[in-house]
């Protein structure tokens, strides 16, 4: 078992032992040792009030939506409710929420609905160190004549070079997609500041938050983003995707839909029957972010509030692992670290950390660390442009380790042994 760690960071300490009992899989051992979840940045691991969720809907509320009985009345009320839950969490309006199955699947949708509006010769601006998703749906609209941007990174550090970005965003632009947070390398990119620059154009900002989502609070209305994109299993909720969207733009840009679904927003954005389970499972991780907050900032009274106060709390203590898990890499030997690693920038990453050992192939390196009970992941993880830039594709990507708060100093120090054994052996 891991040791739980009290850490000073916020107004009241990180409560790991809390937070770790709250989440039953931590206790998954793999041939008698306790397994390492560093695979976050794939999909985190969920608390108990997320499965009961699930289990009450679907005891007590089991329906299709506005049937004249009382389950199916429970059904909407759920909806409705969790709405209001992602609405704290992104910081809008009920109304501006929408539900899918994934990210990738929202974003294609709103694309091909944005598309519709778009003529040959207009620009929409990608980047290199973005997910797929954020970059395919976009592109798919090229065979209808648009033309698509792709900004550059600066290499050395694995940061957006905003030069590049500058000079790509002009008065042919009409959307700008950035990613708030790299899944690859954990670099967060200035997105408010690309808001305006999107803005100041006449262009549309759709910002892919799924990485960034369980490291850091998102406030649509300080960014101003146009769109916003997250999906609940990676930040301790079940597998769906989850939008904003300005109120404005949900009511103007039409989605594909059949006819006889309803042609008012945010509904009509949901097409066909939704997964009303995992609906109500996200409303559980959201009050579970908020509930930790409450234990970490008594004063915290809203439930946005009291995810901020969570987030003031697990970011300093994702930092201090981080830092831990550089100090450790860095005294291995061979091993490059990509992205930034001076902890004076920390404020410019998230605590997701992507390497290679000498030439080794990172899945044996993976493989190796799985048999150990210390769970990683390896290959590209769908940044397919930023593997290609950095020139690893072909050598079968990166190892990628991602803390989140339920992680511990243990386990990062174990992470740490078991690479220098791998590092010693070979
Ligand atoms: C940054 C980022 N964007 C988009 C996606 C795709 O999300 P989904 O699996 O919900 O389609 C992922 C998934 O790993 C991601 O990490």
């Amino acid at each position: 078992m891991s040791t739980p760690v009290m850490h000073e960071t916020g107004s009241r300490p990180l409560d790991i032992a809390w937070v770790r009992e709250q989440f039953p899989s931590l206790k998954t051992e793999v041939s008698g040792k306790p397994a390492a979840f560093l695979d976050g940045p794939a999909g985190t691991q969920v608390p108990r009030q997320v499965m009961d969720a699930i289990q009450q809907y679907l005891l007590q509320a089991n329906a299709n939506t506005y049937g004249a009985f009382l389950t199916s009345r429970r059904t909407n009320e759920m909806i409705l409710d969790i709405r209001a839950a992602m609405a704290d969490f992104f910081n809008c309006s009920p109304e501006e929420v929408i539900f899918s199955q994934n990210m990738t699947t929202v974003t294609l949708g709103l694309a091909r609905s944005i598309g519709r509006e778009l003529k040959p010769g207009d620009e929409i601006v990608v980047t290199t160190l973005d997910h797929d998703a954020n970059v395919g749906p976009w592109r798919a609209l090229e065979e209808k004549g648009i033309v698509v941007r792709q900004v550059d990174i600066s290499e050395s550090d694995c940061t957006l070079d905003l030069d590049d970005l500058r000079a790509k965003i002009t008065s042919k632009t009409k959307l700008v997609a950035v990613g708030y947070a790299s899944n690859m390398v954990g670099t967060i990119n200035p997105v408010g500041q690309i808001t305006k620059m999107a803005h100041d154009a006449g262009a549309l900002m759709f910002i892919d938050a799924v990485h960034y989502a369980p490291h850091g609070l998102i406030d649509v209305k300080t960014l101003d983003c146009d769109f916003l994109v997250c999906s609940p299993y990676k930040f301790f909720g079940p597998h769906m995707g989850t939008l904003y969207g300005k109120k404005e733009h949900l009511e103007r840009f039409k989605p594909y839909k059949v006819r006889p679904a309803t042609n008012v927003s945010p509904e009509c954005w949901e097409t066909g029957t939704q997964v009303h389970e995992l609906i109500a499972g996200i409303g559980a991780a959201v009050d579970y972010i908020a509930e930790l907050g409450k234990r970490c900032d008594s004063t915290a009274t809203t439930r946005r509030e009291a995810l901020a106060a969570a987030y003031r709390t697990t970011v300093p203590y994702e930092r201090t692992l981080l830092m831990r898990l550089l100090d450790g890499l860095k005294s291995l030997p061979g091993v490059m670290i990509y992205g930034i690693t001076d902890r004076a920038r920390f404020g410019e990453r998230c605590a997701t950390v992507s390497f290679r050992i000498g030439d080794h192939n990172p899945i044996k390196i993976a493989e190796f660390l799985g048999d150990r009970g210390i769970f990683t992941w390896d290959g590209n993880f769908y940044a397919l442009n930023l593997s290609e830039r950095l020139g690893v594709e072909q050598k079968g990507g990166v190892l990628r380790v991602g803390i989140v708060h339920y992680n511990t100093t243990d386990e990062i120090d174990r992470l740490i042994a078991a690479l220098r054994e791998f590092c010693n052996q070979v």
